[in-house]
């Protein structure tokens, strides 16, 4: 960003109180709960005393600038508060998880079950020569024994370290090496779509020539349908070695800053980062999150879509959720397979009360119109939550209309695989929502947007979002990289955790989150967020998704140029083209107006359904395209290049 800080372009008047029969039995009430977060420290340590250790903390925190550590010389295992505290209860019948298969397969799995699972597969795990302190990498699809193999590395101490099931060979590849993993748990495969994801197939390419990894365990998932080899000696079946697994675990004690997993993001360049949780910390940011962000209460059936793969997957399907002795969703699959209602046919099916997603899936249900839900009972549903990328108003709007039928709070989450748990977030009994902003920090949560100069922006004003404490859930460092976690992290202001995200601030106070940084568009001395222009598009009647960049301009420095796909049954034509133009205009003024607009079928996504916005930079400014292999589809970047030089010549 330049000197000048964002400029609120997009101004939104719409607002929503809490639901007063929401309000009432809500776990968070009211304000006391961010009057005690104002001492972090202590509000911290008792959300702390309310799980289970072995053994208290000397002391709540240790902090060495940019160093932390949480609840220091406490001991606990974060399975116990997962599983064995709610059996020890008496609440063993309680289900764990519904699991639904892509085929139409079901399950429920209650936690005394699931208890059994885990201890059973520690057991295989030691028996495979794996000790505390070792890493484990899970290659795995949405299927339960993901997180049952999750959970028996944290039950024995050691790492897990998760690759999205959609990654490719190389990039297993890389991840087990820089983690110096000893065992690797995959499957078959797994179902999308109705075909089959070549799991271990691609584990096999992985592992050619020399590999940290002595063993690989195989889930039996998809079996007939794609044949593959055991390599001797190295591969073993899940099933063959848990039909011989003693049930009887004892939970390893672990240290609080005993690592608990290391999960990679793959920024936008250079090798992707370890980003390493310990367990004390994360096992108390992800449990108190869960209970005051999703309300949870004993009868609720919560369903976050995300994958395990990712942090979402991590904090809130398995552990967060588990903690607070939750019934959860676990699906495989996709939302538009067998047809584009699978969504809400498991919201009906299942009576779910808590539905968490992204903004790239409720845009895509958007486009695919009302049709879908509305043949679906939804009125289940008492708390919807958003994650991954600034929600833009409109499919705010949609989501609560549509979706929510206007009683359900939206929760939109701001936070980020670093952060480990969320930071900023309304409570739903609480905070008087406004859509498209995630509103305010998290108790204990403490937030800045400052300017070039590190210098706080006041209401009214925008910047760079940053973290000003410590927080229990931090990141801890890049795993084996000291200097890389300072360098990303703490040195474009040597006080202050660098987000990498820009944000703006509203006069009541309220945090407008507006991308990536380096997403931000600088257009004749003024810096327009690509989020802002983006929901402008998007308040338009045709419009279901838009991608904005800016590329080189010889007068203004940057031109807006605009990629949009229309909402199923809308042709593109002159008229509308210029119609988006002055639309934006008219929302935004005439400084947002794009310089040009392209109609395409798709955007570039990443395999977590974020927008690729530097591809659509590079083909907005003629450049050679840059790095394409995070990419979930690249064929998209490549016609949406042919069409771009077809129209420019
Ligand atoms: O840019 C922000 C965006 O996602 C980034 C973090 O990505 P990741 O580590 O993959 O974690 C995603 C799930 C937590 C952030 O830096 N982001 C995430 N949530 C939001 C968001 N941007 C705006 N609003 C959100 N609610």
């Amino acid at each position: 960003m330049s000197e000048e800080t964002i400029k609120s372009l997009l101004t939104e008047e719409r607002s929503f109180p809490p639901p007063a029969d929401f309000v009432k039995r809500a776990n968070a009430k009211d304000e006391s709960i961010y009057e005690e977060g104002k001492n972090p420290e202590a509000f911290w340590e008792n959300r702390a005393k309310e799980l289970t250790w072995f053994k208290p903390w000397d002391k709540v925190l240790e902090w060495d600038l940019p160093f932390s550590k949480w609840f220091v010389g406490g001991k606990t295992n974060i399975t116990v508060n997962c599983l064995d505290r709610h059996v020890e209860a008496g609440r063993g019948d309680k289900v764990a998880f519904y699991f639904e298969g892509e085929p139409g397969d079901r399950k429920a799995w209650t936690y005394a079950e699931l208890l059994t699972e885990v201890k059973k597969f520690a057991n295989v795990l030691k028996g495979l020569g794996v000790e505390k302190g070792d890493r484990v990498t899970l290659y795995l699809g949405m299927t339960i024994e993901l997180p049952i193999a999750m959970l028996a590395c944290a039950r024995i101490g050691a790492a897990h370290t998760i690759v999205f099931g959609g990654f490719s060979p190389d990039s297993i590849r890389d991840r087990v090496e820089d983690s110096q993993s000893k065992v690797v748990v995959t499957a078959d495969g797994g179902w999308r779509r109705g075909n089959v994801v070549p799991l271990k197939a691609n584990i096999d390419k992985a592992l050619e020539g020399s590999t940290p990894i002595q063993k690989c365990v195989v889930v039996k998932r998809t079996g007939d349908a794609l044949p593959i080899e055991m390599q001797e000696g190295r591969d073993l079946w899940w099933h063959e070695l848990m039909a011989d697994a003693s049930d009887d675990c004892p939970p390893e004690e672990m240290d609080a800053e005993d690592l608990l997993f290391i999960l990679y993001t793959s920024g936008t360049t250079g090798k992707p980062k370890g980003i390493a949780h310990t367990t004390g910390g994360y096992m108390v940011g992800a449990a108190t999150t869960t209970k005051y962000v999703f309300d949870l209460h004993d009868d609720d059936i919560y369903w976050c879509t995300a994958d395990i793969g990712w942090i979402t997957g991590h904090s809130y399907i398995t552990y967060g959720p588990l903690m607070n002795g939750a019934t959860g969703v676990i699906f495989e699959g996709a939302p538009n397979f067998p047809d584009k209602g699978r969504f809400w046919d498991i919201i009906q099916h299942y009576k779910v009360t808590i539905f968490y997603t992204a903004p790239t899936a409720i845009r895509a249900f958007m486009g695919w119109g009302t049709e879908w839900p509305e043949k679906y009972d939804l009125s289940s549903l008492r708390l919807l939550g958003s994650v991954g990328e600034p929600i833009n108003p409109e499919a705010w709007m949609w989501y609560h209309e549509v979706i929510g039928h206007e009683k359900c709070p939206i929760v939109d989450t701001w936070w980020q695989t670093e952060t480990g748990a969320i930071m900023i977030t309304p409570l739903p009994g609480v905070t008087t929502t406004k859509p498209g902003s995630a509103c305010r920090a998290f108790p204990g949560i403490d937030v800045a947007v400052v300017d070039e100069d590190g210098k706080e922006v006041g209401p009214g004003g925008g910047g760079f979002l940053v973290i000003k404490s410590p927080w229990p859930s931090m990141l801890r460092t890049v795993y084996g990289d000291d200097e890389r976690y300072k360098q990303v992290y703490w040195s474009r202001f040597p006080h202050l955790y660098f987000t990498g995200d820009g944000c703006k601030v509203d006069e009541d106070g309220y945090l407008w989150l507006m991308g990536r940084v380096d997403d931000i568009m600088l257009v004749a001395g003024h810096n327009i967020s690509t989020a802002e222009v983006e929901s402008a598009l998007v308040s338009h009647e045709t419009v279901a998704e838009s991608a904005v960049v800016g590329r080189p301009d010889p007068v203004k420095g940057q031109a807006i140029s605009a990629f949009v796909t229309l909402k199923q049954g809308v042709d593109s034509s002159d008229e509308l083209l210029k119609e988006l133009r002055n639309h934006v205009a008219t929302k935004l003024g005439p400084i947002a107006k794009p310089a040009e607009i392209h109609f395409t079928a798709d955007l570039p996504k990443t395999r977590s359904g974020k927008i690729m916005r530097r591809l659509l930079r590079d083909i907005a400014g003629g450049k050679t395209l840059g790095d394409t292999t995070t990419l979930a589809d690249p064929s998209v970047v490549e016609s949406l290049r042919a069409q771009y030089e077809k129209q420019e010549s």
